[in-house]
């Protein structure tokens, strides 16, 4: 009999995702471009589900061992290898026959791929990593809505469930599934980064060690911070290298390494004119990392920066309420960031079904999410820190956070995430700004024009030729 779906790509996370659908009952084909780790994919799986596993050793043969009209998800790299794919495919497909792209695509590349081809064609966010494509990962659809719905079974099936609700969702045409997931990578680098720097806190400001420090990342799990990312932090602050002995994150080198998705959401920001800057500092922070000779240069030159805080100026708890209040502005950014460019591609983005989907199985899963979903649609067409639950979440820490960062700034500890929330935040409760300023500059020397606080009149000038 023939298989329901294919999939090609039997790297770690495509692997992980064909054992996955066999494994939730339905029969698979599989095909990998070296045929030696097809067999041994299909040798390895588990006895009580191998039977529905049924490896292909030529793209023709995965094509005719799939049912009609067909679906064949590709897990390959990123970039040219899809493209690649995609054209030693389509020749062997019916006009019906369905595409599916489940790696971390640019969303502009998934536009252009369904705009091309003939053949249905889904790009779908997958997050969880390795165990989250096997267990249960979080899924971002994102094509034509009826394609969507010849796999939705499967994908439903597969994935995390919260309250046996499937974090599996349609969320718009062309790209928008590996668009949200861009913006899911752009958050999950900016709490990465906020975590990072609490953590950096409690190591150089409060003199913590590894073991104290995992301790507070562990209370912090039981309370509003509560997510996958704050567990594994504990984790990590709590492993030993096996080789010395000694706490492992005094042997992992501090240069963060990324593939990019995190870029692009800062990259689509700025397209849209929307304003994430704690994505933003995330992202220039992992640059900066990578950039280790420079830092040992400016080490030399200027000093080593942090100092340690003096006894009694910072607590944990006001670390742990400032972390709260960051994640929340973060957060609220990139729930912006989604409705302008729901707005602008013309994709009816459903953000609390997107705060649904974030759930379970994905990298910033999270207690809080739910919470989101439940604001976002209590409040539509507004930012979630103005939504009430979340408003009162930051009247409550937004002192902790200017506590956290001017003491960490009068330290010379770098608290880019954080310090780009706060200023954010202050910002955007100001009524009354200082672009009055830019505005008469631009007037000054382009005659841009401005308008009139008093009448409102707009397209005035100054008096330049008098000045
Ligand atoms: C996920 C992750 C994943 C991502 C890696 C690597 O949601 O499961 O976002 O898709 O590719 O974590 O990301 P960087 O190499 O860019 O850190």
């Amino acid at each position: 009999s023939k298989s329901e779906v294919g999939l090609i790509g039997l790297g770690t996370m495509g692997a992980a995702l064909a054992l996955n659908i066999a494994e939730k009952g339905h029969a698979i084909s599989v095909w990998n471009r070296t045929g030696s780790k097809t067999t041994a994919f299909a040798d390895s799986a588990p006895d009580s589900f191998a039977d529905r596993i049924t490896p292909t050793q030529t793209l023709e043969d995965l094509v005719a061992s799939l049912a009609s009209p067909r679906a064949i998800i590709l897990m390959v790299p990123a970039g040219d290898a899809v493209d690649q794919q995609i054209e030693a495919l389509v020749p062997l497909l019916d006009p019906e026959d369905a595409i599916i792209d489940a790696g971390n695509a640019n969303f502009r590349d998934t536009n252009r791929r369904m705009r091309d081809l003939t053949q249905p064609f889904l790009g779908i966010g997958v997050s969880g990593g390795e165990d989250g494509a096997r267990h249960g990962p979080s899924i971002m659809g994102g094509g034509p809505r009826k394609t969507w719905d010849r796999v939705a079974t499967i994908l439903k099936d597969i994935a995390a469930k919260h309250d046996g609700e499937p974090c599996a969702e349609w969320l718009g045409d062309e790209g928008a599934g590996h668009f949200v997931k861009a913006v899911h990578n752009g958050i999950e680098y900016a709490d990465m980064q906020l975590i990072a720097e609490a953590y950096g806190l409690m190591r150089d400001g409060l003199g913590m060690g590894p073991g104290d420090i995992a301790d507070a990342f562990t209370r912090w799990n039981e309370g509003p911070l509560q997510s996958y990312l704050i567990e594994i932090s504990a984790k990590v602050a709590r492993a030993t290298d096996v080789e010395t002995g000694r706490p492992l994150l005094e042997i992992i080198e501090d240069a963060a390494g990324q593939k990019g998705t995190g870029r692009w959401t800062a990259i689509e920001a700025q397209h849209l004119a929307a304003p994430v800057p704690v994505i933003e500092a995330a992202v220039a922070a992992r640059n900066m990392s990578a950039r280790k000779a420079q830092r040992i240069e400016l080490e030399q030159i200027f000093g080593r920066a942090p100092n340690s805080i003096p006894q009694g100026a910072l607590s944990l708890d006001t670390i742990e309420q400032a972390l709260i209040c960051g994640k929340i502005l973060c957060y609220s950014q990139g729930f912006d960031m989604l409705a302008a460019a729901s707005q602008e591609f013309s994709w009816s983005l459903d953000l609390p079904a997107i705060a649904r989907v974030w759930r379970e199985g994905c990298i910033i899963r999270s207690a809080m999410l739910d919470d989101m979903a439940e604001a976002l649609s209590k409040a539509p067409n507004h930012s979630l820190i103005a939504s009430p639950f979340f408003a009162d979440h930051m009247r409550r820490t937004h002192d902790s956070l200017r506590n956290m960062v001017s003491t960490a700034v009068r330290s010379g500890a770098p608290v880019p995430a954080h310090a780009a929330a706060l200023a954010a935040f202050d910002t955007q409760r100001t009524t009354r700004g200082t672009a009055n300023m830019i505005q008469g500059q631009r007037d000054f020397f382009g005659l841009h024009g401005f308008a009139r606080t008093d009448d409102g009149r707009s397209d005035q000038h100054g008096p330049w030729g008098n000045t």
